[in-house]
């Protein structure tokens, strides 16, 4: 009841926003299938707090990319489980005119890294990998923010950090969800006293309705308004990060933050049924995946299988299931893998050599002799943003698991991810509890760690249609590309598009996870008949969505009923 409360008074804010400013009838009720709905621009995030910062941006002049700058701040303010400064992640811009572009601010390895740092001996440390000093990659945020403000911004710098300070500085009222979530994290920081000091009062959790305010943070985010990155990656911010590794067998250093870059790159592109689908490439294997399912669905006539069926659920798993095993075997950082297959993993062709190995009738087998991964979250966070001119931005970020690594760099208020986690343990080690080794994301200086997270943007001859994108690690993949088969083949509207049933096949284990009452009884057993392994769960990611309506010149958003989530536009 308490999240369907808070979910009333973001659609609250939403609408009488939307209303106030061009008239526009509120569209969107509480609880309705109806998307939100925007004449000139709008901002969906998990926070309505940081959602407001970006649609006052925009309100004063901004672009998108200055909205999504400054909303991603926000976010580290405010919704500190995905929301940071520490970790990393990307953005693919599309602007009305002109090429896309994808930026690249994924965590390194620092340069003390190695394949076996994960090892003990000749034991693999699950903690050492996940849950340490040594699982601290260096940040890429700031960089990547700021790179691809330079490129693409139009207002200053200062402008679209001042708000998260401020909110850091002069604090904000905790409500249900930041509540229950930190009340949930604080035993797990308890290794750490600065996050402790950070996200309690004096070891205590906080209430709905008390004031949280992060001093610290504010006087980290005051040097990046003023320095930019420099305020990061160099003098205090970076001595105190630097102190923190050296006083607990961390092996990041000054020279490791000094060289960190963001990197602009092409985006991923393909062809969906005549739209165009524009996402990240390697180092996240998002955009290669997401483009190879939809290559190998586009051979069926989805549309006259119906959303939900069991002819449509056996062939999207079967996409799913050949999509994933090509991830695992072959993606990685690409400046480490100069013979990535990625080329032919997208290319129309090979969806169609996959697709002939599809039987409709009988679900294929997973190669036993392979592998499963290990378990992950839902802490990444996605921020949707379409501006004025019909600009659009889709970032993701994350400090990989919910609070990241747990720790808080002491005297800068902010923590650390832990993303080397995503890095495979063992070299040559494969195994099917969960242990990956394929070479391609072994651990080593200055790599990337493969990513699953997919800003995805949709267009159409010239124009745009979708911009898309959800936390749920390797789930991402696989929300995303129901997103947009809900729209595209299922003519649902984006509320419809974001509220349907998920599916999650990748490879290994050989199952198929779907949400609660997303199947129902008959279509489960014409699935069970087809051999497939069906296992309910809760929910699956927490998408952030806008779809532009070009016939009624209006932008149309949803808000995840899964986890919070605020469309904020006007
Ligand atoms: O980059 C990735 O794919 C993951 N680190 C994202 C993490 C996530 O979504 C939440 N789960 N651990």
């Amino acid at each position: 009841m308490a999240f369907q409360a808070e979910r009333g008074i973001i659609c609250a804010v939403s609408v009488v926003v939307a209303a106030a400013w061009v008239g526009l009838a509120p569209t969107a009720l509480v609880g309705s299938t109806q998307p939100i709905r925007a004449r000139h621009a709008m901002v969906v995030s998990q926070d309505d707090l940081a959602s407001r910062v970006g649609d006052q941006v925009l309100r004063d002049g901004g672009n998108a990319v200055d909205a999504a700058v400054a909303t991603a701040f926000a976010l580290a303010v405010t919704y500190p489980t995905a929301g940071n400064i520490g970790g990393g992640g990307f953005l693919v811009y599309r602007p009305a005119a002109g090429d896309p572009v994808a930026y690249d601010f994924r965590e390194t390895a620092p340069a003390g890294a190695s394949p076996t740092m994960f090892m003990r001996g000749r034991e693999y440390d699950a903690r050492v990998h996940h849950n340490s000093h040594l699982a601290v990659g260096v940040p890429g945020t700031v960089a990547g923010l700021h790179l691809a403000w330079t490129e693409h911004g139009s207002l200053p710098w200062q402008r679209l950090v001042e708000p998260a300070e401020t909110l850091a500085r002069s604090g904000f009222v905790v409500r249900d969800p930041l509540a229950r979530s930190l009340a949930a994290v604080l035993p797990r920081m308890q290794d750490y006293p600065a996050s402790v000091a950070q996200f309690s009062k004096n070891g205590q959790p906080y209430q709905v309705g008390d004031t949280f305010r992060q001093p610290d943070l504010a006087l980290t985010l005051s040097r990046i308004r003023l320095d930019g990155p420099a305020g990061f990656y160099e003098g205090q911010t970076a001595d105190r990060i630097a102190a923190e590794m050296a006083a607990n067998g961390g092996i990041m250093t000054h020279a490791d933050l000094a060289a960190y870059r963001a990197l602009r790159r092409t985006p991923m592109t393909g062809t969906y049924r005549g739209y165009d689908i524009i996402s990240m490439p390697p180092i996240s294997s998002g955009g290669v995946a997401v483009i190879e399912m939809l290559n190998v669905l586009e051979g069926y006539d989805l549309g006259a299988s119906g959303s939900g069926s069991a002819a449509t659920t056996h062939l999207i798993i079967e996409a799913m299931r050949r999509a994933y095993a090509d991830r695992a075997k072959s993606l990685g950082d690409p400046d480490f893998n100069a013979r990535m297959p990625v080329a032919q993993l997208i290319s129309k062709d090979y969806a169609a050599e996959l697709r002939a190995t599809i039987n409709l009738d009988r679900a294929s087998v997973s190669s036993p002799d392979s592998f499963s991964w290990p378990a992950e979250g839902d802490e990444t966070t996605h921020v949707a943003v379409v501006d004025g001119a019909r600009n659009a931005v889709s970032l993701t970020y994350t400090l990989e698991q919910g609070y990241g690594s747990k720790i808080t760099v002491p005297g800068a208020g902010f923590l650390l991810n832990n993303e080397m986690g995503d890095f495979n343990p063992v070299p040559g080690l494969t195994t099917r509890s969960g242990r990956i080794g394929t070479d391609p994301n072994l651990a080593e200086p200055g790599k990337r760690m493969l990513s699953s997270m997919t800003p995805t943007i949709v267009s159409r001859d010239g124009r745009l249609v979708m911009v898309t994108g959800s936390p749920g690690g390797r789930t991402i993949i696989n929300t995303v590309l129901m997103t947009i088969l809900n729209v595209i083949d299922f003519g649902m509207n984006v509320q419809e598009a974001v509220d349907a049933p998920r599916l999650h096949h990748q490879w290994l284990p050989d199952e198929t996870r779907y949400e609660r009452w997303g199947l129902s009884p008959d279509t489960l057993a014409l699935l069970a008949q087809r051999g497939h392994r069906m296992v309910e769960i809760g929910v699956q990611g927490a998408v952030s969505a806008i779809v532009y309506n070009a016939e009624e010149d209006v932008l149309e958003a949803a808000e995840d009923r899964r986890r919070t989530s605020a469309a904020v536009g006007f």
